[in-house]
């Protein structure tokens, strides 16, 4: 009790406990269109506060070592014409998934590189829009995606990799201005990226128990 209060008090003083809460839940997502709980994380994109979101929701419990699925939310300003996420956190062998606006839908594209020359359409991992998480309005687009064999995958030779769905996994992203030129094809080619960075993404805040209920739904 006593503890309790001198603690309650150390927060009062210093705003800890305010600051603490608030950085806890600030990078988790409600989102009320779609019911997925994300973990989310805000990408600079220029110098002038633009950014791209990227929000990931994962099965919860996801058993350790073995592969889950993954839904994927990226929401980017309308100038950015497709935007990727490299899950295994660089441009070569892993899978790179790239989402892009087409008119009030989306598409979803599945690539791999083995060298930083553009990534042939990749089948060792499938992807699916959610159409209920896809939208457009006159400043970003929305898609809304699950990937299967985006968590686990091979890199080089026989090794595997598996994200962790307990703690934090660094990603890359790449985004280009220019439109696929085929939007309506997921096969369509691209145009080499205008950016590229890393980011940690905190997956063990990414859980959802209902996650497969959520995923039909959202179909
Ligand atoms: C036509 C398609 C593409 C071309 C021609 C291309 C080409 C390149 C080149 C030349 C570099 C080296 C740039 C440098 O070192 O400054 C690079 C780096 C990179 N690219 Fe791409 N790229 C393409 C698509 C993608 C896609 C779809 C992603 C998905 C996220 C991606 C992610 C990256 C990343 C993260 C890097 C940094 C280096 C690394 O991690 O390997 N690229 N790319
Ligand atoms: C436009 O759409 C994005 C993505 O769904 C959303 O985050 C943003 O709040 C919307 N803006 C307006 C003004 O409705």
């Amino acid at each position: 009790m006593r503890w309790n209060l001198s603690l309650t008090c150390a927060a009062a003083l210093f705003g800890f406990g305010l600051f603490a809460v608030s950085e806890a839940s600030a990078d988790v997502f409600r989102d009320p269109d779609t019911g997925f709980s994300f973990s989310q994380k805000d990408v600079a994109i220029t110098t002038n506060n633009e950014f791209i979101t990227f929000r990931v929701a994962i099965p919860s419990p996801a058993p350790a070592g073995q592969p889950y699925d993954a839904v994927i939310q990226v929401v980017a300003p309308v100038a950015a014409g497709w935007v990727g996420v490299a899950w295994g956190g660089s441009m070569t062998n892993n899978p790179l998934l790239i989402s892009w606006a087409n008119g009030a839908s989306g598409v979803v594209s599945i690539r791999r590189a083995t060298a930083h020359t553009a990534p042939a359409v990749y089948t060792g991992a499938s992807a699916q829009v959610l159409s209920k998480g896809t939208k457009s309005n006159g400043t970003h687009w929305q898609v809304t995606s699950k990937c299967t064999g985006c968590t686990q995958f091979t890199t080089t030779g026989t090794t595997t990799k598996t994200l962790n769905p307990a703690g934090s996994n660094r990603l890359a992203f790449a985004y280009s201005k220019t439109k696929p030129s085929q939007p309506g094809s997921n096969s369509s080619p691209i145009n080499v990226h205008d950016l590229f960075n890393y980011w940690e993404h905190d997956f063990a805040s990414a859980g959802n128990p209902e996650f497969q209920d959520l995923v039909d739904r959202n179909l």
